[in-house]
């Protein structure tokens, strides 16, 4: 198995191009299965969840093509097989947004419940609720999820609590479901709002989203699209943290600004200077240093989970002390561990990780142990000491494309080396 080894101290700058978002993307290929036209996206990201995606829709029947412009044109017109497979599913928890649009579509779904990334239990529990009040008939058989459906009638759904996939997967079974569904309580992630944007693309008629409440009104017949999709706010705030960490200068090109708020209001607090312009972040700290700012999770427009991991190795380079909530998952501090092996000051407690800022940090040998941990533990290899080995990097290559090339075009030391 592969590692990446990070000789740190290198500051970082220039710019680099930020990635399709892969939590805007799964969604968008799940929901393929919707209509039987062809569909073609632009930026489709080259990661390793994006690939079981491909496999999952793959085993189904679906027909992917790549063209000549690198753009992945799906056609679900002849699946024949309404099942995700445990093997596939197993890897990536958000295989369950195939449910939706399978049982919208064609009255059944076989999907294994899922696994993924280990933070936390992470049901499945409003999915399946919100799914059989639109009408579906939900059994739980050996390990396997089955559900099924004449026909998914609209009505009015409140979600007990927040889920981003929840929302998405609820949207899409609404498209194409008989009458209005109101779903309130929604995720107002600015993947949510892409998903919308996407689904109308193809003749869905869905308004609200990035409100409390969407509204979905069905429709029988769903057309082509041609579908860009939008880039990723976790990876440029990744990227920005690396730069401040490393009291560089970096630009981001290829965001949208207006979705990164939350992730660069923190950054300023933290002593970066930050730039903004529609579509590109630059972020200098060659003339500040780096103070502590605690963070507490929440759903958007709160602080994004996806970032705490990374924002826990900016707080304990920073002098003095900080707090980190995390809110939205249970047991999200498993990077802790590798990271107070490379010289943190972490001290978790409950849902909290007390930290106290420290000089500096030393190389080790790490493991990485969900996507965002191993993000973490290369920010950590960048600023530390000597050599660092990040270990099992299968998991940073389900959601960051090419990330030792991006951090070595800003001048950071990294390679990937086979074990
Ligand atoms: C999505 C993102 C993930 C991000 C997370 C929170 C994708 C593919 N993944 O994950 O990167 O970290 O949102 O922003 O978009 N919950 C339940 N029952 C359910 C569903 C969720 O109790 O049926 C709980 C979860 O355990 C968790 C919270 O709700 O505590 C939020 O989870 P959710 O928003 O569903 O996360 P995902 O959609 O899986």
């Amino acid at each position: 198995m592969e590692k990446l080894k990070i000789i740190g101290g290198n500051k970082l700058s220039g710019s680099i191009s930020c990635s399709g978002a892969k939590n805007a993307a799964l969604p968008m290929l799940a929901a393929t299965i919707l209509t039987d036209k062809l569909v073609t996206f632009k930026n489709l990201p080259y990661l390793q969840d994006i690939t079981t995606m491909f496999e999952i829709l793959g085993s189904m029947g679906a027909d992917i093509t790549l063209n000549e412009s690198m753009d992945f044109s799906i056609s679900t017109k002849n699946l024949k097989i309404f099942e995700a497979r445990y093997e596939l599913v197993k890897t990536m928890r958000a295989s369950i947004l195939v449910l939706g649009s399978l049982v919208a579509r064609h009255g059944f779904a076989r999907i294994a419940l899922p696994g993924g990334c280990a933070i936390g239990t992470r049901p499945v529990d409003f999915h399946l609720d919100a799914l059989s009040k639109l009408g579906a008939n939900i059994e739980l058989k050996g390990g396997y999820i089955e559900a099924s459906c004449k026909k998914l009638k609209g009505c009015e759904i409140n979600f007990p609590g927040i889920s981003v996939t929840g929302t998405e997967n609820i949207m899409m079974a609404s498209v194409l479901a008989e009458g209005v569904t109101v779903l309130r309580n929604v995720a107002k992630e600015p993947e949510v709002v892409d998903l919308a944007n996407f689904l109308n693309s193809i003749g869905a008629k869905v308004t609200g989203a990035g409100t409390d409440e969407i509204v979905i009104e069905g429709v029988k017949d769903l057309q082509e699209s041609n579908f860009t999709i939008p880039a990723d706010r976790i990876e440029a705030g990744t990227y920005l943290i690396a730069a401040a960490i490393t009291y560089g200068n970096v630009t981001i090109k290829n965001i949208d600004s207006s979705r990164m708020n939350n992730i660069t209001d923190h950054l300023k607090l933290s002593g970066a200077a930050i730039s903004i312009k529609e579509n590109e972040i630059s972020l200098d700290m060659e003339k500040s240093s780096l103070a502590p700012v605690d963070i507490s999770t929440a759903p958007f427009p709160g602080f994004p989970t996806d970032m705490q991991a990374q924002y826990t190795v900016l707080n304990s380079l920073s002098p003095g002390s900080s707090v980190v909530s995390e809110n939205v998952f249970e047991n999200r501090f498993m990077h802790v561990q590798e990271l107070n092996r490379m010289g943190c000051d972490i001290d978790v407690r409950g849902s909290n990780a007390f930290i106290k800022g420290v000089n500096k940090l030393t190389g080790a040998p790490v493991m990485a142990t969900d996507l965002r941990a191993s993000a973490s533990l290369i920010l950590a290899g960048l600023c530390a000491e000597g050599e660092t080995i990040v270990d099992r990097i299968y998991h940073i290559d389900r959601g960051y494309e090419r990330i030792e090339e991006k951090l070595s075009y800003l001048g950071a030391n990294i390679t990937r080396v086979p074990n």
